[in-house]
């Protein structure tokens, strides 16, 4: 297929793209810069640097098969007290992109939809069903964003998946998460691990879990690269499928530092803090309907297989200087 890949200088994006270019897909990458790399864009894709909202319209008139929807802002915090910047970044970008699909007859979108769509769940693991009810701006603009999917393939026949992921982590080779405002615990901790921060901050000791620090889904990126690819190729004309993404397993923020100790065989000094606000005790999902559906089987679900990958991305990177 002919694919373009919004985002695809970022962590998800061109992990993604170098999947879909390993599979002999045609790619190319759409993305502005503003967080991704130049150097992460995938030999054998073709690179376009613009503005979503701007350039849309021109590359997909040169006719594609589908489009991986990876570009958006997606820090929490800053989405709470910028919140402006979410709407139009994220909703009004996105409906840009989808009147310029309309336009030139794209078929099939896969949008990186997020588990902040459900906010703060009553029951894990989490299903497709549970309710949708975000506590903050990123979570309700992702899932603004599901909702107009859902119009645009009932109206007009798109073919499109919304994956909602958990906590991604690990690497592609060359192809891991660096972003230089870095929020996510497992590269944190290795930047602990390699001397960039002096500790990490425990963000609450006091939840109502077994050893009282946090539970989350980790799942490895090379997994969830699989599920989009599976997503493209499954879609159906005017269905919008939702499918959530993890691995099954909660680990918590203990287990993980712990984790990365042994992988990485650094001491990794942890320090109590305040809990962050907004962050739900327990995040577990349930991909069962993926793998029911899609024939989605993740088999990097081991944490420290995901946290290895993590670590030799994180050392590679720090003797190269990235734009
Ligand atoms: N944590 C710490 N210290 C840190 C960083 C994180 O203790 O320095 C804890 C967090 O409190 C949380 C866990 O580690 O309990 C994981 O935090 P991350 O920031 O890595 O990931 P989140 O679970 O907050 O975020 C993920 C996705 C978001 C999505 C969110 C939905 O990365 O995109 O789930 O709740 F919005």
């Amino acid at each position: 297929m002919r694919v373009l890949v919004t985002g695809g200088a970022g962590y998800l994006g061109s992990v993604c793209a170098a999947h879909l270019v390993e599979t002999g897909h045609e790619v190319v990458v759409l993305d502005d810069l503003s967080t991704g790399h130049l150097d992460a864009v995938p030999e054998g894709c073709r690179f376009v640097e613009g503005d979503l909202a701007e350039t849309a319209d021109a590359v997909l008139a040169e006719g594609f098969d589908g489009v991986l929807h990876f570009a958006a802002k997606s820090l929490v915090g800053e989405s709470m007290e910028r919140p402006e910047l979410y709407w139009q970044g994220n909703v009004v970008t996105s409906i840009r992109l989808f009147e310029a699909m309309r336009t030139h007859g794209t078929p099939r979108l896969v949008f990186s939809s997020t588990a902040a769509t459900y906010g703060e769940p009553e029951r894990s693991p989490v299903t497709e069903d549970a309710p949708a009810v975000p506590t903050n701006t990123y979570g309700a603009t992702k899932l603004a964003i599901d909702h107009a999917i859902t119009s645009y393939a009932r109206a007009y026949g798109l073919a499109a998946t919304s994956l909602r992921y958990f906590n991604v982590a690990g690497a592609h080779g060359r192809f891991g998460e660096r972003h230089a405002v870095e929020t996510h615990l497992i590269p944190i901790v290795l930047q602990v691990a390699t001397g960039q921060r002096e500790s990490v901050a425990i963000y609450g000791e006091d939840w109502p879990t077994p050893d009282g620090t946090c539970i989350r889904d980790y799942i490895h990126v090379d997994d969830l690269a699989d599920a989009h690819l599976l997503a493209l190729e499954n879609a159906q004309p005017g269905r919008h499928a939702i499918y959530n993404l993890g691995s099954g397993t909660g680990f918590s923020v203990r287990e993980v530092i712990e984790t990365c100790r042994s992988v990485t065989g650094h001491a990794i000094p942890a320090l109590p803090a305040a809990r962050r606000a907004g962050d739900p005790a327990v995040l577990v999902a349930s991909s069962e309907r993926a793998k029911a559906e899609l024939g989605w089987q993740p088999s990097r679900t081991d944490i420290t297989r995901i946290v290895d990958d993590a670590w030799q991305f994180t050392q590679a990177h720090l003797t190269t200087q990235p734009r």
